[in-house]
């Protein structure tokens, strides 16, 4: 019998970019991402099969897909060939971690009775094809979902989220290069080191307040700190005309907060929004406006142990 198995995505709700320069950065999971389903072959060599890209490869193909399933494979204890049949919900390149989602989803798939961090181990393999150095957040957020708390070189720092967290995911329509962004912002550090670093010092505060709001399920303070995030994020050049207008859109149409997510440039905006028939709403006016976007939850965090009185295992 095929076995299949589930990862999420994940949204960057405050902090991108100064999480460059050792500032911490607020991440969830949602409940978008990717599947993987396996069925055991009776001959080598396996398979990877992504459907809805067109791709179907095998681990000594020269493909970076390939590549990074193979390494996939190494770094697993499996041994007998597979096919391994993948589908992505998340636009890729779009920010939205669904590279990490689909290795997640295929170590998960692989190794069903892993714990989550030898998953992320197998995951960061796959990874590392694509990134080369990546941060891990990406991983771990798609590993365990929930809301984490990101600083660079540490160990990931779980915040509980109090209540439901709806959000809007829209895509700008322009991609971006993280890569790009990041050396860009980096040029104008060298240029205006005060003024990035007093903005960077204002995103440390909003995060740390951002991380409160979510802990006592203050959604409309986290907005307001959200849209102040996009202030500063333009103010370094790293909105666009697309995504002002997509925040624009989604607060006049009822979102507590909005603000690119990942790298900007383009890529994709994030509102977070009070109700489902607010997130219709949302979605509707970026719609009318030619930009594509879907609603969806933070996904529950798998590893939370339940506190509250009477919370069965
Ligand atoms: O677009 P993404 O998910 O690669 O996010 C980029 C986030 C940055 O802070 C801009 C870069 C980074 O490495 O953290």
């Amino acid at each position: 019998m095929a076995a299949t198995a589930h990862a999420c995505g994940k949204v960057i709700l405050l902090g991108e970019h100064a999480v460059v320069y050792g500032v911490p950065a607020l991440a969830v999971g949602i409940d978008r991402g990717a599947r993987a389903r396996a069925s055991a072959l009776d001959e080598g060599p396996s398979r990877l099969v992504i459907g809805g890209w067109n791709v179907s490869v095998r681990p000594d193909d020269s493909h970076d897909l390939a590549r990074a399933f193979r390494a996939l494979l190494d770094a697993s204890s499996s041994t007998r060939p597979l096919t391994v049949d993948v589908e992505a919900d998340l636009p890729p390149g779009g920010g939205l971690g669904c590279s990490a989602a689909i290795g997640v989803a295929i170590a998960r798939v692989i190794e069903p009775h892993a714990s989550a961090e030898a998953v992320q181990a197998l995951a960061m393999a796959w990874e590392r094809v694509f990134h080369g150095n990546p941060s891990g957040v990406d991983a771990a957020v798609a590993a365990r979902g929930g809301c984490v708390l990101y600083r660079k070189g540490e160990a990931l720092d779980t915040v509980r989220v109090r209540g439901p967290l709806q959000l809007c995911i829209g895509n700008s329509g322009l991609a971006s290069s993280t890569k790009a962004m990041v050396d860009g912002l980096a040029r104008l550090r060298e240029r205006k080191h005060d003024l990035v670093e007093r903005s960077f010092e204002a995103i440390r505060t909003l995060v740390s307040n951002a991380r409160l709001a979510v802990e006592a399920g203050d959604r409309s303070t986290l907005g307001r700190l959200m849209d102040l995030n996009q202030m500063l994020l333009g103010g370094l050049f790293l909105s666009t005309p697309e995504i002002e207008h997509m925040c624009g859109l989604a607060r006049e149409a009822g979102a507590l907060g909005a603000k690119l997510t990942g790298a900007g440039g383009g890529g994709c905006t994030v509102a977070l929004v009070p109700s489902r028939s607010t997130a219709d709403a949302v979605l509707s006016a970026w719609r009318r406006e030619g930009f594509d976007g879907f609603a969806t939850n933070v996904a529950a965090d798998v590893m939370a142990v339940p506190h509250e009185s009477g919370a069965a295992p």
